[in-house]
């Protein structure tokens, strides 16, 4: 739907190269110009202040994600009926199975486990000096825990990250990016979906209990590949990209590192900090399921909205100074991880990982000094390919 009268206009494609390397300034501008503008060359109403996409998240009956929050049609199409495109009821049977696993209680088990392993990958990269803060420490944890515990531990990295980085980039606009994308979905899909898939999976695993659950008839057994891929597809990138971000914020400002070394108590709030600052989803879409009215504009049904989290996260309507890195900022209500019914699933992993591996990081690491950082280019998600860090030791 076009925009409707007297609705602000930016003519920027917001999934280019070129907003992609550095999509905050145009964020600045769509809140400037108003609470909801129509984005022509990518057939998006934005919505790119704090309070309208918090209010636009906490009302799934109107903001709709059962058709899809791809920024594209086809790919709105093939995605629905997943957790993350789906409305009640559907969503909150989905959401029932895959979260299990994923509650803190679940994961005070799982716990001691990343927490040995981010002690010895830490004092390994530690005593080497230098390392790469995307490759070498931040995709350690999520790769081979989070492949464990779904269960797959024997399949190649490579495979998964080439995935992991597939799923986001599909929900973008239909680019180039997303078209060569497709291709490495379909063959996600493919592995996933095969007839062999349960009998690779390690009894007890998250995998084994989707399927334990269609045994059970609470979920139809042809949506168990498409549940396991709610758990590879989002856990991978984002985690890994708000890791090395970590490491870049805390690179570019020692004196937040040196804050949070003397008081380690300030790692949850430094984490929570990092996402606002350095979303590592950019945002996802809604269609309205009925008229909405959003900053005195009546956009009508069946349109589709932008939710920029990315940009709510640097809203100076909320935020004092937001583009300043500060751990001590009370940032536990960004929306980096979304908000309302579809809230992350797997933020408690999230946090635990990042955590664990901070907890250790405050020991060891008097400062960090990093090299030039290498931009991973992706259609939803921001992050980094590459970070060369040299450390001092404690
Ligand atoms: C720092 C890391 C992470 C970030 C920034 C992140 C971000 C997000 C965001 C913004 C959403 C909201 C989607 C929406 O509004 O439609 C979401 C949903 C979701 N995330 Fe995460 N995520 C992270 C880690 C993880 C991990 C580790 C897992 C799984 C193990 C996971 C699984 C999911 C699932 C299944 C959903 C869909 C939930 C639903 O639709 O009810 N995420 N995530």
């Amino acid at each position: 739907m076009p925009a409707v009268p007297g609705q602000p206009i930016y003519d920027v494609d917001l999934y280019s190269d070129e907003v992609l390397r550095d999509p905050y300034p145009h964020y600045k501008a769509l809140r400037e110009l108003g609470a909801v503008v129509w984005l022509p060359q990518n057939g998006l109403h934005a919505v790119a202040r704090f309070e309208d996409v918090r209010a636009a998240l906490r009302n799934p009956a109107v903001f709709s994600s059962a058709q899809g929050v791809a920024a594209n049609d086809h790919v709105n199409t093939i995605s629905r009926g997943t957790t993350l495109a789906s409305d009640a009821p559907l969503h909150d049977r989905l959401r029932a199975i895959i979260a299990a696993p994923l509650l803190p209680r679940a994961l005070e088990e799982i716990a001691p486990q990343i927490r040995t392993e981010a002690r010895r990958l830490v004092d390994e990269l530690v005593d080497r000096g230098q390392f790469d803060a995307v490759s070498d420490l931040a995709q350690h944890l999520p790769l081979t825990i989070v492949s464990k515990l779904v269960g797959l531990e024997d399949h190649g990295r490579s495979s998964m990250l080439r995935w992991a980085a597939a799923t986001f980039n599909v929900l973008g606009s239909m680019n180039a990016r997303a078209c060569t994308a497709l291709k490495d979905v379909q063959e996600m899909r493919a592995y996933l979906g095969g007839d062999e898939i349960r009998s690779r999976l390690r009894t007890g695993s998250w995998g084994d209990r989707i399927f334990a659950a269609a045994d059970r008839g609470e979920v139809e057994p042809e949506r168990c590949p498409v549940l396991m891929r709610d758990y590879l597809g989002p856990s991978l990138d984002t985690t890994i990209f708000a890791t090395a971000n970590l490491v870049l914020l805390f690179g570019r400002h020692p004196a937040q590192w040196d804050l949070v070394r003397n008081d380690p108590p300030l790692i949850p709030n430094a984490i929570n900090e990092a996402l606002r600052l350095e979303s590592p989803v950019r945002g996802f879409t809604r269609h309205l399921a009925a008229d909405a009215t959003i900053g005195g504009l009546t956009i009508p049904r069946e349109s589709r909205l932008l939710l920029l989290y990315a940009s709510a996260n640097r809203d100076e309507r909320k935020w004092q100074d937001p583009e300043r890195f500060d751990v001590k900022r009370r940032a536990n209500d960004h929306l980096g991880f979304g908000n309302g019914t579809h809230m992350c699933a797997g933020l408690h992993l999230a946090r635990l990982e990042m955590t664990a591996l901070l907890e250790v990081l405050v020991e060891r690491v008097a400062g960090f000094e990093i090299g030039e950082p290498v931009l991973a280019l992706n259609n939803v998600l921001r992050g980094l390919a590459a970070l060369p860090v040299r450390v001092k030791r404690a």
